[in-house]
């Protein structure tokens, strides 16, 4: 599909950023939008597998919006969720062709329309995690995983170095993709996905079976040569 991409005047943006950010600076948590270094760089970690569909949760001006668009990925694949409201009508006016929903991403179940809830396969988070509760973090990483498919995954940036989900509290497995210097502050990204031995991609699982089935007929024949009790006798 060949869909026109937005020009976003950055002084704009700019702006709606900072007015947003006074009013509510825990929740913008950063003094501008993302680069477009980190937004390419976490675009870049987006698994375009067949059947792909993507949420972005705290969307703020849209600029990993605009890169995932760059980077080829259609309109109707992706679901935008943003708190906002001043933020919201920024999006919806820049991006008429990507769905829009205003709420709270701890909500996304029942914000999303039911035939997405269980398949989307990766959701790209800009909430500023390390300025949520323990119980926040808790409620917006369950509402995600409640939304996201067996092997989807959830990519998050902070600008701390540690991992800002406890994927031990959470039962979660968690990788740390890299360091985006030139972003303001310089910010880490993460990847999260189920520790579930069904979490596996397709492609792991059957090696995996491939390797049952060896081990299972190496089995079967160490017993075939294994001298019966009668031939001992
Ligand atoms: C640091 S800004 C990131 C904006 C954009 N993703 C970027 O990287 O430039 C955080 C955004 O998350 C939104 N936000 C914070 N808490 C949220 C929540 N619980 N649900 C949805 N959006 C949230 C804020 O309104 C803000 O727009």
């Amino acid at each position: 599909m060949n869909v026109p991409k937005p020009v976003i005047r950055k002084r704009d943006e700019n702006l709606l950023f900072l007015r947003q950010l006074m009013k509510n600076p825990k929740s913008l948590g950063a003094l501008f939008p993302s680069s477009n270094m980190l937004a390419n760089f976490i675009t870049s970690h987006v698994d375009l597998v067949a059947d792909y569909l993507i949420v972005e949760i705290g969307a703020g001006t849209g600029r990993f919006t605009q890169a995932l668009l760059r980077a080829g990925v259609t309109p109707d694949k992706l679901v935008i969720v943003e708190l906002d409201p001043a933020m919201c009508v920024f999006l919806r006016k820049n991006f008429p062709n990507v769905m829009v929903v205003e709420g709270d991403a701890k909500d996304l179940k029942n914000l999303l329309p039911a035939q997405v809830v269980g398949s989307v396969t990766t959701i790209i988070s800009g909430i500023p995690m390390i300025n949520l509760s323990a119980d926040e973090q808790v409620g917006v990483a369950e509402a995600c995983f409640s939304i996201l498919s067996e092997t989807g995954s959830l990519l998050q940036f902070t600008y701390g170095p540690m991992s800002p989900l406890s994927s031990k509290k959470l039962g979660l497995r968690k990788k740390r993709l890299g360091h985006i210097f030139l972003n303001i502050p310089p910010a880490v990204v993460w990847r999260y996905w189920r520790q579930s031995p069904l979490a596996v991609s397709p492609l792991v699982r059957k090696k995996l079976n491939k390797l049952t089935r060896f081990k299972n007929m190496m089995s079967l024949k160490k017993r075939k040569h294994q001298p019966k009790i009668e031939d001992c006798a």
